[in-house]
């Protein structure tokens, strides 16, 4: 695993990512740093702030990209203007969950002409695509960033996925599942992660409080409730677990839900955990 989350505070955090060690914004992190890691800080390789706009400082000191391995999958990971650096950490316990969840669906399902469908709605750079195809899922991908998806096609041709059945799609999540809806297709297992706020392919305003249900219904329609699953996460200030857990009953009454906390951890016992959003899904 090249990923350590190696102390937070005053407004911070310090990560490692395979070789490199980098300081970012932390809103949540309002508790002091730890006094025995004060020279890992100082020895940060870059740091990004937004204390006067969006700032890098030693942004030149690390490559223009790196590969990382988490877990199994391999991620190309870059820096961004907005100080992202193509992966989100907190999800990466959710890639395991989605991994074993489609692994022991295939296992008690296996007939020859049947396979897995997972649908992954604003998927960013695909790390949930790459661990549901490694367990054996088609795939289909949708974010309505160009860059993104391309993103996401270089870290399918790092993991040597580059021939496995995925479907790349830019466009906007409620168009796209307009579409698939007319179409009568159907997936086993979906996951979305909304932004609070964000553009379709073609500009449309996509604010998570107003468009979000429609989402949730459309899911409901393509969702083919043959054992598989709907995880919903987020990112939102105010979406709790329990939020997230209620938008999900009114869509789909019957079924038992689990829900928790998208926590950024450390194998470090003298290591807070850092909240950075929440998750629910279907059982
Ligand atoms: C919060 S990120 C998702 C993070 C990702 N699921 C992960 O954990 O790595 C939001 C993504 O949604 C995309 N997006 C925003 N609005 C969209 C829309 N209306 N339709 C499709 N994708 C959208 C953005 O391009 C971005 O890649």
């Amino acid at each position: 695993m090249d990923y350590t989350l190696i102390d937070s505070g005053l407004g911070e955090k310090l990560e490692q990512f395979g070789n490199h060690t980098i300081a970012r914004p932390c809103s949540q992190a309002i508790w002091s740093k730890a006094k025995s890691k004060e020279d890992k800080w100082a020895q940060a390789d870059a740091t990004f702030n937004r204390k006067k706009g969006l700032n890098w400082s030693g942004r030149d000191a690390l490559p223009e990209a790196w590969i990382v391995d988490i877990n199994g999958v391999k991620m190309k990971l870059s820096t961004t203007d907005f100080g992202h650096l193509g992966i989100f950490p907190e999800t990466f316990e959710l890639w395991t969950m989605i991994h074993d969840k489609i692994t022991r669906s295939i296992k008690q399902n296996s007939t020859p002409n049947s396979s897995f469908n997972f649908l992954n709605l604003f998927a960013y750079s695909g790390g949930a695509t790459m661990s549901a195809a490694k367990a054996g899922a088609h795939c289909c991908h949708v974010d309505a960033s160009k860059g993104m998806v391309q993103w996401a096609k270089e870290n399918a041709k790092i993991n040597q996925l580059e021939d496995h059945p995925i479907r790349w799609i830019v466009d906007d999540v409620n168009k796209f599942l307009a579409r698939e809806i007319k179409r009568g297709r159907k997936y086993d297992g979906i996951l979305l992660d909304p932004p609070s706020f964000g553009r379709g392919k073609s500009g449309e305003l996509y604010k998570i409080e107003y468009a979000l249900t429609e989402t949730l219904e459309n899911v409901k329609k393509v969702f083919s409730n043959k054992g598989g699953f709907v995880l919903l996460t987020s990112h939102t200030p105010g979406f709790t677990p329990t939020v997230l857990s209620n938008l999900l009953s009114k869509v789909f009454p019957k079924k038992s839900l689990k829900k928790g906390e998208l926590l950024l951890k450390s194998d470090e016992t003298d290591t807070l955990h850092i909240p950075n959003g929440t998750w629910a899904c279907t059982e």
